[in-house]
């Protein structure tokens, strides 16, 4: 059996419900442990869609979605939760304070766990910064931190779950190539027994991915690694261009 972490799509196709199009069509791809898979792609292309399958925000139309061999059909809603973390594209904070935040899905977490977490995320600083801290409070959307620093807590949190599949939503883009940069080298450490999928905007922030799966239209058209689709993929040469 593949180790738990592992996400494997098997000729998986996804319509919305009503919607005439498939918006994915036959995808198949596995995602192992303790290797970054990147997905990248043109506005619309079915990234985010792809992403929410995984956690079963919508059940694949066709085809089947395993995680550590295990088809989500199977698997409970409490497993699902426990062992995924996503951070979606549009984060979201909860009114509350940081800490209680940062302990969703991370109940029994210690501080020092969530300012390792915080630390990873490059979000210690600021944290450290407010008045209150972990205790500090977080208004309704989370509106009283900036947009960067909502993603980031959001980051966190992922992190503070432990989970054995991280899924990022284009997580990374609201940050500066810097801190994108230093954030990606701290994941590295906390991520490295996990399965990470990362849908990515900026090709800097995937090159060294193990695995990058080009989507257009909703298919699979080419596969690699970064060096391997620079000479491959006319799609991903345009990516890299624009
Ligand atoms: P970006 O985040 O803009 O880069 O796009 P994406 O690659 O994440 O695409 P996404 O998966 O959000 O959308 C793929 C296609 O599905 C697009 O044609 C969307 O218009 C469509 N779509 C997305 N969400 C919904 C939905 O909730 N209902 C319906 N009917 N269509 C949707
Ligand atoms: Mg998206």
């Amino acid at each position: 059996l593949p180790t738990p972490g592992t996400v494997e799509f098997k000729n998986v196709s996804f319509g919305y419900p009503g919607a005439e199009a498939p918006v994915l069509n036959d995808i198949s791809f596995t995602a192992k442990p303790g290797q970054t898979t990147a997905i990248i792609g043109s506005t619309g292309a079915g990234k985010t869609t792809l992403l929410n399958l995984i956690p079963r925000l919508y059940d694949a139309t066709e085809g089947e979605i395993l995680i550590g061999g295990v088809p989500l059909a199977e698997l409970g809603r409490d497993t699902i939760s426990r062992n995924i973390s996503a951070v979606p594209q549009r984060p979201y904070l909860f009114s509350g304070t940081i800490g209680s935040n940062l302990r969703f899905g991370a109940q029994n977490a210690t501080e020092e766990e969530l300012w390792e977490a915080l630390k990873v995320a490059q979000a210690d600083g600021f944290v450290a910064e407010r008045e209150g801290q972990l205790d500090s409070k977080i208004s309704q959307g989370g509106t009283n931190v900036s947009g960067g620093q909502r993603q980031r807590l959001c980051i966190a949190r992922a992190l503070a779950a432990k989970p054995s599949t991280y899924l990022f939503d284009d997580s990374f883009s609201a940050l500066d190539v810097n801190t994108d940069a230093r954030l990606r080298a701290a994941l590295a450490e906390p991520t490295k027994d996990a399965a990470v999928i990362i849908v990515a905007q900026r090709v800097s922030t995937i090159t060294g991915a193990d695995q990058i799966l080009v989507l257009d239209h909703g298919e699979i058209v080419a596969r690699g690694t970064h060096e391997q689709l620079l000479e491959t993929s006319e799609t991903y040469q345009e990516i890299v261009a624009s």
